[in-house]
């Protein structure tokens, strides 16, 4: 997959994606970034890309010269054009799902108040939001999309289990709790069932603690109404 990130800060994304399972990614050849600062494309010696906003008000606003043309620079057949923006639809897992199969994404990061509304009418796919707070800028959520995603293209992770069996996965639950070795650490003791080599038991277990803790802590996950018998089933702790 390819992916372009128009950016004022270029530089905030040397780091995070250099690490780990991302830096495996590009190396494989399964992400392949580029980040494009969006002053490359202001029309002023002064590198200009933001104007007050008209009616008035606090802040610069994002000009639409520079990023329409960088846009246009980018894109190829199919890209996805992708603003993050506080006003946005809320990112999830399924976004992340959906986004993975694509061959190219572009990602537009604001700053300051954010873009001119006809970038949004003339450029954008999707406006994505990641969470109900505001950033500084779009640099993190962007960072963000990018590792949510780059993890579910086929490949990039070794273990397909990894995928399928973690939080908001099919089920739409969260996880259940891992526990490792030792069984008895600091006299906090690991649930018997999972040392039991009982795979049935086990699956059992893992499913009624992943429904507890969506209850207890994302009811909102769960279809309306199984939430409180959930929440209050307290007898098997
Ligand atoms: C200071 S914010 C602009 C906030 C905007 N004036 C508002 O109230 O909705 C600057 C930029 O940071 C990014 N940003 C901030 N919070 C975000 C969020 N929750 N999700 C996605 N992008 C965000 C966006 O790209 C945005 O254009």
């Amino acid at each position: 997959m390819r992916v372009d990130v128009l950016t004022l800060f270029p530089s905030m994304f040397d780091g995070p994606l250099d690490e780990s399972i991302l830096r495996r990614a590009r190396e494989g050849g399964y992400l392949e970034l580029r980040i494009t600062d969006i002053r490359d494309f202001a029309h002023d010696a002064h590198r200009t890309v933001d104007d007050r906003p008209f009616g008035g008000g606090p802040g610069m606003v994002l000009k639409p010269e520079p990023v329409f043309e960088a846009v246009e620079s980018l894109r190829s057949p199919g890209a996805k054009v992708i603003m993050l923006a506080p006003v946005g639809e809320p990112y999830r897992q399924e976004t992340a799902r959906s986004l993975a199969k694509q061959d190219h994404l572009i990602l537009l990061c604001g700053s300051y108040e954010g873009f001119d509304e006809r970038i949004r009418e003339g450029l954008v796919d999707e406006v994505v939001s990641l969470g109900d707070y505001v950033l500084t800028n779009g640099a993190l959520p962007a960072m963000v999309l990018i590792d949510s995603v780059t993890r579910l293209i086929p490949g990039v992770l070794g273990d397909a289990d990894s995928v399928t069996e973690e939080s908001f996965g099919e089920d739409g639950l969260l996880e259940y709790p891992h526990y490792t070795r030792p069984a008895e650490f600091r006299g906090m003791k690991v649930p018997e069932v999972l040392m039991s080599g009982n795979h049935g038991e086990i699956a059992k277990w893992r499913k009624k603690m992943a429904e507890r803790l969506t209850a207890e802590r994302r009811p909102d996950l769960l279809v309306k109404g199984s939430a409180s018998d959930l929440a209050s089933d307290e007898s098997e702790r």
